[in-house]
């Protein structure tokens, strides 16, 4: 964690404060918590600890209450929606979570088996049955349903208390809201694993990398990463999942073997994980846990063992637990797969963004049933840490990490004759000077940057990828090889010259080339000209602009309402117009990096020229803009219960077009719950905020229409 920045009025206390210190001190941490609330609302990368955070925001907050003047019309403090502390509420768990002990070798499995004989004082006849399943890498989770309606989710935590991420785990399709058939006890804690799958993982730091987000290094961190937000709607637009497993507080137990709660879990509407089976024996066991580990590759999702539990539940009890991990389970760990091998080459590859990751080029080696030739050597100044030198023999790893990493040279094989140079200039053809990233508070970063921006053709060709994917302009049959090619052949330069090509089709002569024909150019024009008509957001997304990824998009869209007048904006926002740059810094969302990157881009006069090009060939919607003259306008509304004239979906739609924020839980800022029937805990929580119920009915008479 980096500290704050000190200043020299930062030393003194508020109360000694004359005006003029005041007026510097206060502008200065305004500055510092916007670009943390940035760090951490849109990079789910903060930069401080909370208790630091909250301690700027007190420090703020006294001295608007000293020099009220400071507290101008778009003061933080005013601020709708942004959150004065931060992190989750706590929940403590009824049931404690605990985890599991560890088996590394065969000899251990054997002990466990033994241990549990032992100590329930079976006869050498009897034999016990152990439930053998994955051990899913990914966060273990709480769900607790009251009369069958999800109330709280949360994560372990300590074990005794958790964090409350109920609205975040709302988003996930996995986890029911409502739980279905007969056998539901009206209390019911569900346990189990949140989780990330392998392609959904790497498509996900595709796109942050693509937005100049935040990329995570393995499916794990990017589901935690991904469930501490903030704001659900970042949650609701990550591809998380969940696997049930076990259980914490329940009024009835619905089944007397694990293997019958494992299928009572799936008929109350969860996934369980298909691949488990019941074993007799510690042979069976460790063959399970070798069979599973040679399909481990081929899963869709990071596994790091298999688990044993005991199958009978009433031997579940008597077997009990020791200190804070249960006698009738254990978790029996994959060895991490390493392999070593030489390396070739270290190749850079240059990013969209022109950021530049060397990447070691491998010998071919199998590790863990996958061939690896390529590992991620992150950046300069990882290379240096490890010391490697094209030539050295490395130890790589695939331990629950998709993208295999260099862990260390193997000093005893022959090294590499000489230490690596980081190169000087950009590997593209413009051979341009290579740059640090500089990072908030001028300090400089680990990123390595290509300076050639949109002139160079490796960030180009990224560039149009981009422009063409599926959350951009999402032109059917223009894909990674047809940009490259059409690029090469100097048809397609920039975003504009798509929507040409039908138009230079007699000179081109596309249907010439090998793989299309009449019919294939004719869709492909075809699929070109349906994308001629564009939302502001997709739109502005597409000109892929540095840390403008579809959340900020969105923002901007819906702030500006048209492109005319984001880009009137903007164009004032290069001019240095600080009216202009204040009004972009209180849309919702958006910071100061977002500001400099959007203003870096139409900076370039290259760059403005392209897009005007490109604003010629296509029709550009305008975004609703959030009314501000509606009976909802800024106010927070909860949607709760069963809706029964609308969905939820519906009535969260109708609410933000009204000018209202839609939020998945009830705190002293929320303005109005709307509950239908069912409604728990919710309506609890409103009672005791004194916040404002309506009935569905009430909801559409507050917003003048009739249901
Ligand atoms: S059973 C009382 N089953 O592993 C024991 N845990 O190291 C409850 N995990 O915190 C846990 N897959 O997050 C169980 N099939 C599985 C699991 C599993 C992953 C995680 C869980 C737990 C950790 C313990």
């Amino acid at each position: 964690m980096k500290a704050p920045r000190p200043h020299r009025d930062s030393k003194f206390a508020v109360d000694e404060m004359t005006e003029r210190q005041a007026g510097r001190e206060h502008a200065r941490l305004e500055a510092e918590i916007r670009e943390h609330d940035e760090a951490y609302y849109q990079k789910d990368a903060p930069t401080v600890s909370d208790a630091e955070y909250d301690a700027l925001r007190q420090r703020y907050n006294a001295i608007e209450a000293r020099f009220p003047n400071l507290r101008t019309l778009d003061s933080l403090s005013r601020k709708v929606g942004a959150a004065p502390a931060r992190g989750f509420a706590k929940v403590r768990h009824a049931v404690p979570m605990l985890s599991l002990d560890n088996a590394f070798s065969d000899g251990d499995v054997t002990d466990f088996a033994a241990r549990i004989r032992r100590f329930l004082n079976l006869k050498p006849d009897e034999s016990v049955a152990f439930v053998a399943e994955p051990k899913i890498d990914g966060l273990s989770m709480s769900l607790r349903y009251e009369n069958g309606e999800l109330v709280v989710a949360a994560t372990r935590g300590d074990g005794t208390e958790g964090e409350d991420v109920t609205a975040n785990i709302r988003t996930l399709k996995d986890v029911p809201h409502k739980l279905k058939g007969k056998r539901v006890p009206e209390v019911c804690e569900v346990r189990g694993e949140v989780y990330m799958n392998k392609a959904d993982f790497l498509a996900l730091n595709k796109r942050q990398a693509e937005a100049g987000g935040q990329v995570f290094a393995n499916p794990r961190n990017s589901a935690a990463g991904s469930l501490r937000q903030k704001d659900p709607s970042i949650t609701a637009s990550r591809p998380l999942r969940f696997f049930a497993y076990a259980w914490g507080e329940l009024s009835e137990t619905p089944a007397k073997t694990q293997s019958g709660m494992i299928e009572w879990l799936g008929s109350i509407g969860f996934h369980v994980n298909p691949i488990w089976t019941l074993c007799h024996s510690p042979e069976e066991l460790l063959a399970f846990q070798h069979e599973v580990g040679l399909r481990r590759a081929t899963l869709d999702y990071d596994i790091d063992g298999v688990v044993y539990k005991v199958d009978r539940l009433d031997w579940q009890e008597r077997l009990g637990f020791v200190s804070r991990t249960p006698r009738w389970a254990v978790a029996h760990k994959f060895a991490a797969e390493r392999a070593a091998t030489v390396v070739r080459d270290i190749e850079i590859q240059v990013g969209r963004t022109g950021a530049l990751t060397p990447v070691a080029k491998l010998e071919p080696v199998t590790v863990g049933g996958v061939v690896v030739q390529n590992a991620t050597l992150h950046n300069q100044d990882e290379i240096e840490r490890l010391g490697v030198r094209i030539g050295d023999t490395v130890t790589i790893q695939r331990a629950g990490d998709v993208i295999p990493q260099v862990v260390e040279v193997v000093q005893e094989k022959p090294r590499g004759p000489k230490a690596y140079q980081f190169p000087k200039k950009c590997p593209c053809p413009l051979k341009t000077d290579v740059v640090r990233e500089v990072i908030a508070g001028g300090e400089e970063g680990a990123r390595a940057h290509c300076t050639g921006e949109f002139a160079c053709p490796f960030q180009r060709t990224q560039h149009l990828m981009h422009f063409v994917s599926r959350r951009a302009f999402d032109i059917e049959g223009l894909g990674e090889k047809q940009i490259e090619l059409f690029y090469e052949r100097g048809w397609v330069k920039e975003p504009a010259d798509i929507f040409t090509l039908r138009e230079r089709d007699q000179k081109i002569n596309l249907k010439s080339l090998e793989g299309y024909g009449e019919t294939s150019v004719g869709n492909l024009y075809n699929a070109i000209d349906a994308r001629r008509e564009i939302s502001l957001e997709r739109f502005i997304y597409a000109l892929g602009i540095r840390h403008v990824g579809e959340t900020t998009a969105v923002a901007l869209a819906r702030g500006y309402g048209s492109w005319k007048a984001f880009h009137d904006a903007v164009l004032k926002v290069v001019d240095k117009d600080e009216e202009a740059r204040e009004e972009m810094d209180a849309l919702d969302q958006i910071g100061e990096t977002v500001i400099d990157a959007v203003a870096d881009y139409f900076g370039e006069s290259h760059n403005r020229k392209a897009v005007e090009r490109l604003v010629a060939q296509v029709r550009i919607l305008d975004a609703e803009k959030p009314k501000t003259d509606t009976a909802v306008a800024g106010r927070t509304v909860v949607f709760t219960g069963t809706l029964e004239k609308m969905t939820r979906d519906e009535a969260k739609a109708m609410a933000e077009r009204l000018g209202a924020k839609v939020s998945g839980s009830v705190s002293k800022k929320t303005d109005y719950v709307v509950a239908g029937p069912g409604a728990g805990s919710k309506l609890a929580e409103a009672k005791k905020h004194g916040v404002a119920v309506l009935t569905e009915d009430d909801w559409f008479k507050l917003i003048g229409r009739s249901a």
